[in-house]
């Protein structure tokens, strides 16, 4: 084993991929979202994720997969993450501060892109916890906006803070002076918002599944039923979230697609859980 005293005292040294963290904001206990000098050469497409992580004491990088929350015209990157408080990364990546450094793997990958999905009339994003990050993206990129007629944001978390960052987000996507900009005062109608806690009082409670499968969301926001002419989809949160999401949208019908292969819906692993 290396001595501690010996570790390189420097991250500069042994970080090729070092950025420089210029933001954090804690929003719970176990959330927090952080901003990050973005390499020059970095190009991605909104919804994209990328490898990012901390040297331990010896040096070597940990490194796990993040979205990017940030969209692709911004000159910073931005991050939402977990705490697990024994995890390798994050019991180390809850403690930076604005000027500490990251490493970041300049090589964007990933399903939940806009030309992953055939055209349609209305985008359906579906998250739960961490699972958002990729759609903070997405809900931030013009783009978006000039494919689909209507986005729909369906967010769930156990408890009503953890909804919080969701919340903050849409709220100034209101303000957000490209998107107003060309929109207008229309902006409003193009993104609906449906969060709910499963947990805890609030006014939209239940699951993404139970509000899809019994129609409730579509009564709420005064839309048809999902089909496959009109709605297309894209899913983001725990293994068993996904694969039940998976379940109810084909039963409207729509197909998982890819990249290499356009359908109606696409989904991506928020977390890689235990045993899966
Ligand atoms: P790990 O050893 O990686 O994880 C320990 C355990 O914590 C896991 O087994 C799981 O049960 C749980 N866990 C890990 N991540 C989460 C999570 N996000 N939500 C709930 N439980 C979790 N994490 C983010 O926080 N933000 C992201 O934007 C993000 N994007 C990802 C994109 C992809 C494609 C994948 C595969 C994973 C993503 N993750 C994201 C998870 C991330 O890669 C790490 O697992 C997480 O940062 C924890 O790292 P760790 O080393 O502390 O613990
Ligand atoms: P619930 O509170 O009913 O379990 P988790 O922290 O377990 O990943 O869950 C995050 C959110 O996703 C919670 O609101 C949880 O609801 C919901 N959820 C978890 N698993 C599923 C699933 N298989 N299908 C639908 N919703 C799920």
């Amino acid at each position: 084993d290396i001595p501690l005293a010996d570790a390189p005292k420097s991250t500069a040294n042994i970080m090729p991929d070092a950025q420089t963290v210029t933001s954090v904001q804690h929003w719970t206990d176990t959330l927090f979202s952080f901003r990050v000098t973005r390499p020059p050469s970095l190009r991605f497409r909104s919804g994209e994720f990328v490898m990012i992580g901390l040297p331990d004491e010896r040096g070597k990088p940990i490194l796990r997969a993040y979205s990017i929350a940030s969209p692709n015209w911004d000159d910073e990157l931005e991050f939402y993450s977990i705490k697990v408080p024994d995890g390798p990364l994050t019991s180390r990546l809850q403690h930076i501060k604005p000027g500490d450094q990251i490493i970041l793997r300049p090589k964007p990958v990933g399903t939940l892109v806009l030309d992953a999905l055939l055209p349609g009339k209305r985008l359906w994003f579906l998250a739960t916890g961490t699972g958002i990050a990729p759609f903070a993206s997405l809900l931030r990129d013009p783009e978006t906006y000039e494919r689909y007629e209507q986005v729909i944001l369906m967010h769930t978390c156990r408890k009503v803070a953890e909804l919080e960052y969701g919340r903050e987000l849409v709220e100034g996507l209101k303000d957000d002076p490209l998107l107003t900009e060309i929109y207008g005062d229309s902006f409003a109608d193009r993104l609906l918002y449906y969060p709910t806690a499963t947990r805890e009082e609030y006014p939209r409670r239940g699951r993404i599944t139970d509000n899809l499968a019994s129609g409730k969301v579509f009564a709420d926001l005064g839309l048809p039923a999902m089909n496959p002419a009109d709605d297309r989809a894209m899913v983001c949160g725990s293994m068993a979230l996904n694969l039940d999401v998976t379940k109810v949208l084909e039963g409207f019908d729509l197909r998982e697609g890819a990249n290499s292969d356009p359908r109606e819906f696409v989904v991506e692993k928020a977390f890689v859980g235990e045993g899966v």
